[in-house]
């Protein structure tokens, strides 16, 4: 194992970051709110443009819609080493999801030229495009972009408008054909490894008291669109016993998805986010429902095992009511491990800074997911306050944000070292 280097980041510039960034919102919507396409995610990716080129970096914004902020190594023709994250927010979300990623890799380029710490490779920061899952049930559009898993069906997906992700892009300046081609472009430049900073989202680090979460696997993410065909009928006068009410044949898919949630016995979670019921008249007992729902876990054979399960339930369930069930599955991400050497540096990061830390699986999908196809990957993790996150309440402590940094600086340096050859 290469020396360990370790960085001392400036807690008020990285604090000044994110409380401008924070300031550059959805006005109109709840907590701190910056949704792929939308007019403050626009404005906000002009913000960290700036704060990167401010940072010393040479930065472009690729046809997939990342922008790409480069720190020229001295061999230019070494695979690169790759970092970065996103500043796009949930609808409601909070300051630090992703961006503490991208800032605190601004934070490590900042630190880099002011201690004259030239790197043998280019380091590529990276703000990838809409992370978050959108209208279109589909994360991480930019790094999918670049590892070339994104489709023409996927841009034939529409929104419940019937507006095409095709169409978003074009909306957003983005040519739809040129956001195929960004991973043949990308594909032209050997990667030496990725290595991500994000915040925990959950509560594991805190349990435990751990500085630092070293990420062993990103969970997989299935997800369940199901729609109920009962019938419409006069709700006062149609008799109990006599309904094809497709309300109620949902309200048991929807324990059936808790349930199925509740029994993984390793790491599995089941949410249902959303019900649409029509005609959604008071006095009209519902002939049309279309439910939303995802099953996520690092242990792909329970999921494989609980997706049937949960078909066979809903199906029953719902002929049980008289209501016909239309199950539709998609895949947003399969589970993928980290790499062990990445995994290793970043253990000896922390154990050099003096932060303890925790391999710590990731029920939450990430941009590493997709960049893990193109160079081996890997992530740090810093503590979630009571583990919340997508919600106003997500915080994480400078000091906690701080260390991460330190640990995220001593990743990159030592990475920078390891051969190319290294497995
Ligand atoms: C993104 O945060 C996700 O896990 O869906
Ligand atoms: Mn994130
Ligand atoms: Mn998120």
């Amino acid at each position: 194992m290469t020396d360990i280097k370790t960085l001392d980041p400036v807690a008020e510039r990285v604090q000044q970051d994110l409380d401008s960034l924070a300031e550059i919102r959805d006005p109109g919507a709840a907590g701190w709110t910056r949704t792929v396409f939308s007019e403050p995610y626009r404005a906000s990716r002009d913000w960290v443009r700036r704060r990167m080129t401010e940072a010393g970096l040479t930065v472009h914004a690729d046809g997939a819609g990342n922008l790409v902020g480069v720190l020229p190594g001295r061999n230019p023709s070494a695979p690169a080493l790759v970092t970065g994250s996103h500043t796009d927010t949930v609808e409601g979300g909070g300051r630090f999801d992703g961006i503490v990623g991208v800032l605190g890799s601004l934070e490590v380029v900042r630190q880099l030229r002011e201690h004259d710490l030239g790197l043998n490779r280019d380091l590529l920061v990276v703000d990838f495009l809409g992370e978050e899952s959108n209208d279109y049930g589909l994360s991480c559009l930019g790094s999918r972009s670049l590892a070339g898993e994104l489709t023409t069906e996927d841009l034939d997906r529409r929104d419940l408008r019937g507006v095409s992700l095709a169409e978003r892009y074009l909306g957003f300046g983005l040519d739809p054909s040129e956001v195929l081609a960004s991973a043949a472009r990308f594909a032209r430049r050997d990667l030496h490894r990725y290595v991500e900073l994000h915040v925990e989202q959950g509560p594991v680090l805190e349990e435990r008291g751990a500085a630092i979460g070293v990420v062993t696997a990103i969970a997989a993410i299935r997800r369940l669109v199901a729609t109920f065909t009962g019938r419409p009928d006069h709700a006062g006068t149609r008799p109990m016993g006599d309904r094809h009410d497709a309300l109620v044949a949902a309200a048991e898919a929807v324990l059936a998805v808790r349930q199925e949630g509740c029994g993984a016995p390793v790491h599995g979670v089941a949410t249902t986010s959303r019900i649409d019921s029509d005609p959604g008249s008071p006095n009209v007992v519902p002939g049309l429902v279309r439910m939303y729902a995802e099953m996520r876990s690092v242990d792909t054979g329970w999921l494989t095992d609980a997706q049937r399960r949960l078909a066979t339930e809903i199906e029953r369930k719902a002929a049980g009511h008289g209501v016909d069930v239309d199950l539709t599955w998609s895949l947003d991400n399969e589970r993928v491990g980290t790499s062990q050497s990445v995994h290793e540096v970043v253990g000896h990061a922390a154990d050099a800074i003096g932060a303890t830390w925790e391999p710590v699986p990731s029920g939450a999908t990430h941009d590493a997911v997709h960049i893990a196809r193109l160079c081996p990957m890997g992530m740090i993790f810093v503590p979630s306050r009571d583990g919340r996150s997508h919600c106003p309440e997500e915080w994480t402590d400078i000091a906690d944000v701080v260390t991460g940094i330190q640990v995220h600086a001593a990743t990159l340096i030592a990475l920078d070292r390891l051969p190319d050859d290294a497995a």
